[in-house]
């Protein structure tokens, strides 16, 4: 290659210790050792990705660092043979963003034991409107359909459902036929609710009535939650008999406090969801489903299109609670292939 440089968001420790974020030309050679280096085309902005950036030690332990815990594009150099030069491959989760160099920057290197073969079916762009976020509300709709949820027997119930993972969660379900009860914070959003999917949009208040009884009357089969908290335990109490509950996040609370009514009374179980890790086999299996029978047709109506320079107000508007479905980055590789 002979240009190697290229742009880059980076979260830097300033003089005050605080965290702050800026966009910089960086050298391909500064990149992580790695297999297989990637033109990274598009990226997408995660919960964690706002974390990292803002300086959570938990997330991201050295600084400065490039977020991005999301990426799509083509491969440019490989030394893993299962890779070779222009492979459109998405990478998303391990240790990508959180402590090696993320997609937002226009280059990652990575290990190619982390990359997915872009299915056919799906473009890069699409791979991103949905990313992390998508990806987890598909396998929990995978948990649900394994576990015996079916349209027939009832709603599922969907928290947080004006964000990245609920909105997904609401546009695939509803394209594979479930009736959907889409809880929110925001007012202003009970239409987009409805346009995108739901039957029924509830707010967080009516969520939480009587939220202190330990079992609440039964109203929906299965449950999406990316919230946790008070608004899980709502959720498994309200749940009916043999239903499920996929718990993959926590925006609200890591905290869970409740009896263990809803599981020896009614049946309900409750099954964890973890993406970062989530095994190689299952990974490509799920990102398969998303390019065929769950492919959903109008991403855009839940994602837009922004570039780096555009992240700073994204990163936070969804800090602040106030994000609204999926943000996809624009890294600019589709230029490089015209
Ligand atoms: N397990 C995994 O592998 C995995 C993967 C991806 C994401 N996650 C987690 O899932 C959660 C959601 O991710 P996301 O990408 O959808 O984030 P997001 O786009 O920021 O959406 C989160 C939504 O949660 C609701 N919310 C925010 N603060 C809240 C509060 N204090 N109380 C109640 N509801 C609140 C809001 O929706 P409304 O205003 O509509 O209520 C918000 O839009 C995060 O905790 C994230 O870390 C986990």
């Amino acid at each position: 290659m002979n240009d190697k440089r290229y742009r880059a968001l980076v979260a830097y420790e300033a003089a005050d210790n605080t965290i702050q974020r800026r966009i910089e030309q960086k050298d391909i050679d500064s990149l992580p050792a790695g297999d297989v280096l990637i033109r990274v085309h598009y990226s997408s902005l995660n919960y964690k990705d706002a974390l990292s950036a803002s300086g959570n030690r938990g997330v991201t332990k050295q600084y400065p660092h490039t977020p991005g815990i999301d990426a799509a594009g083509i491969v440019v150099t490989s030394t893993d043979p299962a890779w070779q030069k222009g492979d459109p491959v998405i990478c998303t989760g391990y240790d990508l963003g959180m402590n090696i160099a993320g997609g937002f920057g226009q280059y990652i290197r990575v290990p190619g034991s982390w990359l997915v073969r872009l299915p056919p079916g799906l473009t890069l762009l699409e791979s991103m409107r949905l990313g992390t976020a998508g990806f987890t509300a598909a396998q929990c709709v995978w948990h649900l359909e394994r576990n015996n949820i079916t349209p027939d027997k009832g709603p599922v119930l969907v928290t947080g459902a004006s964000g990245g993972v609920g909105t997904v969660a609401i546009v695939l379900l509803r394209a594979i036929g479930y009736k959907i009860i889409a809880v929110t914070g925001k007012p202003s959003e009970h239409a987009f609710l409805t346009g995108i999917g739901a039957h029924t949009v509830m707010s967080r208040k009516e969520l939480l009535k009587d939220a202190d009884k330990l079992l609440l009357p039964t109203r929906w089969h299965g449950v999406v939650d990316t919230v946790g908290g008070a608004f899980l335990a709502a959720a498994i109490k309200g749940t009916a008999f043999d239903g499920v509950v996929t718990c993959c996040g926590n925006a609200s609370s890591s905290e869970l406090a409740l009896s263990v009514y809803p599981f020896i009374l009614r049946g309900v179980h409750l099954i964890g969801v973890y993406s970062a890790n989530c095994p190689m086999e299952r990974r490509v299996r799920i990102w398969e489903k998303l390019a065929g029978e769950w492919k959903i047709d109008r991403l855009d109506t839940i994602s837009r299109l922004v570039s780096l320079d555009h992240l700073e107000v994204e990163m936070k508007a969804m800090l602040a609670g106030k994000g609204k479905g999926r943000c996809v980055v624009d890294l600019g590789g589709a230029e490089d292939v015209s």
